[in-house]
């Protein structure tokens, strides 16, 4: 998902067809372009890649002119097609928006324009809020920027747009809330981008716009920034780029993966965006609510998936058993499908995919239905093949994942299973009101603990500098922490290709323990809630073995400082949501020792981001 626009003297087409090649790396599913001509705004988009799109431009329409705008789409709302493809055009045709971003309550607004007469081509939150700018510009006959302010104050989301008005074409009119917009200030020229390397041939000078800022530039005159809710004016601060393509590209971090583990509060806040309304008491998930007995009514649920995201859906089981009381099975796709598993009506089940495209899921979800199961999807990629093939689903928002070792995605599956399981026990009445609200609460101050958490970076390298030479590694956890266990050890094997086993910590003594000597590092995961002392015990077997122990403990933490050899703090949290503080360390500290052991880390060998065949 990426945007582009040019205004300024040089032919804007090639300027912005280039800029939409450069924002490919950030992932998307269709791609659109609006060209003012002189007289109209000429319009093209299509699904699929840019490359689809130049040869569609070619066919369609003209490509003089100074102003335009671009735009890549990962799809959010409504599955990647030509009609979802943005720019998208008001009613009237007068202007035209490019769209990063969720509104929340997009629908709402809609309901109130449909009784205006507005109609609506497409199934996209962004059509909505051009329509809602072009009934706010008309109802208080104001210029488009003042247009673009007050429909923003009655907007819940995030978003960066740029918008234009056929009528006053020498003006783009931007603003910003949670998505990244940088703008590149040439002579006489505007470069407008998600970062900036659609521009850094062209100038480098940039100004990245803050939360709740708009901007209008106009060819030939200065920027002129404001606040969106008070309409206080602001002193553009200008940048010199220093980065080059590549570190842009990444968002100044080395790696995908590193940039993918930072993106984690954000990631999560987006998953539970319009969905968490801890103040009301109320989650909101249209795809349980519209099936809501066929949960209540189910004699339990099958969760299906592979990989890390398996491990979610093991994490899913301690949540919905736990706090919902229904039972759950976790099983892996692959072993599923071949089972000739006992699967009835009375049965939900589960699929959980960040690609959507598994293709040993795919296949446990179509044995599933055959046998009359009601199957709900938990997928990142919307319009994906699973999200498409099952009969309701929620979406994960956690942005494209390009890290082949899976971060973000996990995290923010874990946070939609927690809000199905609250919300089924709430339904359920296994929760009383009192316990769901403050779980509510609790999961929105999760991102800022997620940020807290990666602040022991700097630690856990230099943890990794000391096992990094490892041959083999344990993972121990209990309860909720013993898939963030297994996950861990997968993280470490994924990109460093170090040998590491996840067990649960009791489980050690029979088996593992044999292994323990001084050169076995073991990473314990001992947070204050769940079975802590049980754990310190364990730890205590493998220091009377001399094995070396990290211990992942609650901040604050006395007694597993005293025995183990380095400690990694994370905030205190209530026990099911530990999985979602604890996995940040881990994360890290694959991360950083595949980095000091010179591994290949966004593109592991042998490893596929999507694996598409049995
Ligand atoms: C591949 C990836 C893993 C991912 C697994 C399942 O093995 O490398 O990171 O966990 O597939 O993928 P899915 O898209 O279904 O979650």
């Amino acid at each position: 998902c990426g945007i582009v626009g040019y205004i300024g003297k040089r032919e804007a087409y090639t300027i912005i067809m280039d800029g939409l090649k450069r924002l490919e790396y950030r992932g998307y599913d269709s791609a659109g372009i609006a060209l003012y001509d002189g007289s109209e705004i000429k319009l093209c988009k299509t699904k699929g890649k840019v490359a689809n799109l130049e040869a569609r431009v070619k066919e369609e329409i003209t490509t003089n002119g100074n102003v335009g705008i671009g735009h890549t789409r990962w799809a959010t709302h409504g599955v990647p097609n030509d009609v979802n493809s943005h720019p998208h055009y008001s009613n009237s045709g007068d202007l035209v928006i490019i769209h990063n971003g969720i509104i929340e309550n997009y629908d709402s607004i809609k309901t109130e324009l449909l009784k205006r007469g507005y109609v609506f081509k497409s199934d996209t939150d962004t059509e909505v809020l051009i329509n809602l700018i072009e009934e706010v510009k008309k109802k208080n006959n104001v210029k488009l920027g003042k247009a673009v302010q007050l429909a923003l104050k009655e907007v819940v989301g995030a978003y960066a747009i740029a918008v234009f008005d056929k009528n006053k074409p020498d003006e783009i009119v931007v603003a910003k809330l949670g998505s990244p917009l940088a703008i590149g200030i040439g002579e006489d020229e505007f470069f407008i981008a998600s970062d900036a390397s659609p521009f850094i041939e062209y100038t480098k000078n940039a100004i990245y716009l803050e939360d709740e800022e708009m901007a209008i530039v106009r060819r030939d005159k200065k920027i002129k920034i404001r606040k969106i809710n008070d309409d206080s004016e602001v002193t553009p601060a200008m940048q010199e780029l220093k980065f080059n393509l590549e570190q842009i590209e990444k968002g100044g971090y080395e790696h995908f993966m590193l940039k993918e583990i930072h993106e984690q509060p954000n990631a999560i806040r987006d998953t539970y965006r319009g969905r968490l309304l801890a103040n009301e008491g109320i989650i909101r998930m249209a795809g349980i609510d519209d099936n809501l007995e066929k949960f209540l009514n189910a004699n339990r649920i099958i969760i299906v998936a592979c990989g890390t995201s398996w491990h979610a859906g093991l994490v899913a089981e301690y949540i919905f058993e736990d706090l919902a009381r229904i039972p759950v099975e976790v099983e892996y796709a692959s072993e599923f499908r071949y089972r000739n598993p006992v699967i009835t009506d009375k049965d939900v089940v589960i699929a959980i995919s960040q690609s959507g495209e598994t293709a040993d899921t795919l296949a446990a979800i179509k044995l599933a239905k055959s046998k009359g199961a009601f199957v709900f999807g938990v997928c990142n990629v919307v319009g994906s093949t699973i999200a498409r093939e099952t009969n309701a689903g929620a979406y994960t928002h956690a942005g494209p994942e390009i890290g082949v070792a899976s971060t973000k995605a996990f995290t923010t599956q874990i946070t939609v299973l927690t809000l199905i399981a609250l919300k089924l026990a709430k339904a359920n009445g296994s929760m009383s009101k009192t316990v769901f609200h403050s779980h509510l609460q609790e999961l929105e101050l999760i991102p800022d603990k997620v940020k807290e958490a990666l602040k022991a970076d700097k630690h856990i390298k230099e943890v990794a500098h000391i096992y990094k030479d490892a041959k083999n590694c344990l993972y121990l956890g209990r309860g909720y922490n013993f898939p963030v266990a297994l996950e861990g050890a997968l993280k470490l094997k994924e990109i460093s290709y170090i040998h590491a086993e996840g067990y649960p910590a009791a489980e050690m003594k029979h088996g593992p323990i044999a292994l323990i000597d001084d050169q076995m590092p073991v990473f314990v995961i001992a947070t204050k809630k769940g079975h802590y002392e049980k754990v310190v015990s364990n730890i205590q077997e493998i220091k009377s073995r001399s094995g070396k122990i990290i211990g992942i403990v609650t901040k604050g933490d006395i007694d597993v400082k005293k025995v183990a050899d380095h400690v990694i703090e994370v905030p205190e949290t209530i026990e099911s949501l530990t999985p979602l503080l604890t996995t940040i360390p881990l994360q890290l500290l694959s991360y950083h020792i595949a980095v000091m052991l010179d591994k290949n880390v966004d593109q592991p060998r042998n490893l596929a981001k999507s694996v598409t065949v049995e």
